[in-house]
């Protein structure tokens, strides 16, 4: 079963729902460490509920940014982590970190990437004027919410939607398709063909690929 990381900065709600996906069995991955950059995350008392190891340091408390990911690099090598998600973690990695685990991380952004990058991806969304968005799921390189997409989902965009209203009908389809994203990572299910990612068949079900199903209609 492969070790799983999570770092995430905020409200974690994309954590938990990796947790719980986890604790229901639903991933052949098992979270051994959260990590944050803020020691008053939210998303830290998430994986202490489920009983996680999570370790909260600020930048200036750590010595500035490059000790600060020095640091994570430590705890991901003694937690003998193999995968890290992602999720709402509000700082870029190091390339140096990346290249350590080129393939290994994954994020959670919510737009339609290549739309919408960087910060306030909802609002920049709503700003747009666009009638769909959603959110993307990529393996992370050393850009900005650049990497190779695994999975995307469709979230339409409501009159007289806000960016409260809007972000929490794309963290609903965060919630589904991070811990399938994970799934099929630690499955070993993702091939890179150039920038473009390729899913394997799921031998479990006669190599048809259902990966894609909707399980909530
Ligand atoms: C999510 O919307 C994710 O797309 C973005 O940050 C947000 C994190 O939310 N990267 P939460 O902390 O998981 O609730």
């Amino acid at each position: 079963m492969i070790r799983l990381a999570v770092m995430a900065s905020g409200r974690g709600s994309n954590l938990a729902a990796i947790l719980q996906a986890a604790a229901a069995g639903r991933l052949a991955a098992r979270p051994v460490l959260v990590l944050s950059d803020n020691p008053q995350a939210p998303a830290l008392e998430v994986a202490r509920a489920y009983g996680v190891p999570a370790v909260g340091v600020a930048l200036r408390d750590a010595g500035g940014r490059e000790a600060f990911f020095r640091l994570v690099e430590a705890k991901l090598l003694e937690a003998r982590v193999d995968v890290i998600a992602l999720a709402g973690f509000m700082r870029v990695l190091p390339p140096w970190l990346v290249q350590r685990f080129r393939w290994r991380i994954l994020n959670v952004h919510p737009s339609l990437l290549p739309a919408f990058p960087g910060l306030d991806a909802v609002g920049q969304a709503l700003a747009y004027g666009v009638r769909i968005t959603g959110c993307t799921v990529h393996l992370v390189d050393e850009g900005v919410d650049t990497g190779p997409i695994v999975l995307q989902a469709a979230v339409p965009v409501l009159p007289g939607d806000t960016v409260e209203t809007l972000s929490a009908r794309i963290q609903r389809e965060e919630h589904r398709l991070y811990p399938e994203a994970i799934q099929l990572l630690a499955e070993g299910r993702l091939e890179l063909d150039g920038r473009r990612v390729r899913i394997r068949p799921n031998p479990e079900n006669g190599g048809g690929d259902n990966s894609f199903r909707r399980e909530d209609g």
